[in-house]
């Protein structure tokens, strides 16, 4: 599906300014960073995760055009697609920007992935992933997400029935195993490997973990070497050094990141310098974090019918935009009693003119403040 009515609830002179941004915007060249993702061809191994609330059409949209090298959707509901539930149809839906793009889903039975399977490749994305990592308790309750990890058997006659329902790739994601005496990612990469799977992700801490601690990154690199798919390591990328250090110290294919990405698409710019330069890229300016931060809430405004959800939804984005900036607190007090998109873009001008016009560095603690999935 390809989203219709740009910026439909903005004045003219925001709709030019945001004309006036998209081309001021530094788009990724071309460049050796090209990786084969089994079928898929990335132009950076730095993926952005898919993120539960947050990865939806806008942030995947930004992300891409800082240089992600391939977006997925939030996990939907294998029971809503199969259903054809109209909101997961529209959660799976995409602008055509964002290919490489793949539509994540969770699914308890092979029926139900299979069915799913198929509903959701009507949206024409370039693939589908199928989640083994998510540790939510609802989720867990219903036998879906890390839950399978403990059932291997039946988690390869899933991936089996998904991969044969469709002509499209389909991965998998997943944790490393539900607690620390039952590590089993070596095992089940293996199964997916012969039931069929694109490539896998592992997202290096057990359900058990949730998100604290520090991810495992030799964990990545037993998987990486236990099967021959494309292994994509995921967990605590903070930043454009430690993809290097991961991809470097796993043999990993690609990096995927998730809330290192969050209010900052830059990270996929400063991967790309880094691996191709050798050294770090300036930090953005307050302007660039501003403008990519406006465009964002344009796409948001694109895709919902109603421009003040947009706005609220919009809300916890914007938190992370300007997390660091000197003054952002009471700029962010300022935005939250804001309804109207013009206005919070106003705002946020207003703010951007108290800022100094260098680059400034991210605050270090972006994960120990980053929210979670729980
Ligand atoms: C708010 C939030 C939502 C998430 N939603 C999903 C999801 O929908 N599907 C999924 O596979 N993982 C989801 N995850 C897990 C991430 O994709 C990723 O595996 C995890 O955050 C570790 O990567 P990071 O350290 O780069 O954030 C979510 C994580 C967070 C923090």
């Amino acid at each position: 599906m390809v989203l219709d009515g740009a910026n439909r609830h903005c004045s003219e002179t925001q709709v030019r300014k945001i004309r006036l941004l998209d081309s001021e915007m530094k788009t990724i060249p071309l460049n050796p960073l090209i990786r084969k993702l089994g079928p898929i061809t990335n132009a950076s191994p730095a993926v952005l995760a898919p993120l539960a609330g947050w990865t939806d059409t806008a942030m995947r949209r930004i992300s891409r055009k800082y240089g992600a090298g391939m977006v997925f959707s939030e996990m939907l509901s294998g029971e809503g697609a199969r259903r054809k539930n109209e909101k997961t149809r529209k959660m799976a839906g995409f602008d055509a920007e964002e290919r490489p793009y793949f539509v994540q889903y969770f699914a308890t039975s092979p029926e139900q992935a299979a069915d799913a399977a198929k509903l959701l490749r009507d949206v024409n994305p370039d693939g589908l992933d199928l989640n083994f990592g998510c540790p939510v308790k609802k989720i867990i309750l219903n036998q879906g997400g890390a839950a399978l990890l403990k059932d291997v058997s039946l988690l390869a006659r899933i991936v089996e029935a998904a991969v044969k329902a469709v002509d499209i790739p389909v991965s998998v994601k997943m944790r490393s195993g539900w607690d620390h005496r039952s590590l089993n990612a070596v095992e089940v990469a293996r199964a997916v490997e012969d039931a069929g799977a694109a490539w896998v992700t592992v997202h290096a801490r057990t359900r058990s973990e949730f998100f604290q601690g520090r991810a495992h990154w030799e964990w990545i690199g037993e998987v990486k070497s236990a099967v021959n798919i494309p292994v994509i390591g995921n967990g605590d990328v903070r930043n454009a050094e430690d993809v290097k250090r991961l991809l470097d110290m796993t043999g990993c294919d690609a990096v995927m990141i998730g809330r290192g990405a969050m209010g900052y698409p830059f990270i996929f710019r400063e991967v790309q310098h880094l691996l191709l330069h050798g050294e770090a890229c300036e930090p953005p300016t307050p302007r660039e974090r501003m403008d990519a931060a406006v465009q964002h809430l344009l796409w948001m405004v694109d895709y919902f019918p109603d421009p003040q959800r947009a706005v609220l939804e919009f809300r916890k984005h914007l938190l992370t935009y300007v997390k660091g900036l000197h003054g952002c607190a009471k700029f962010k007090f300022r935005a939250m009693q804001l309804l109207s998109p013009d206005e919070v873009i106003t705002e946020m001008r207003t703010f951007l003119e108290s800022l100094p016009d260098r680059p400034i560095e991210r605050p270090r603690d972006v994960l120990e403040s980053a929210p979670v999935w729980c």
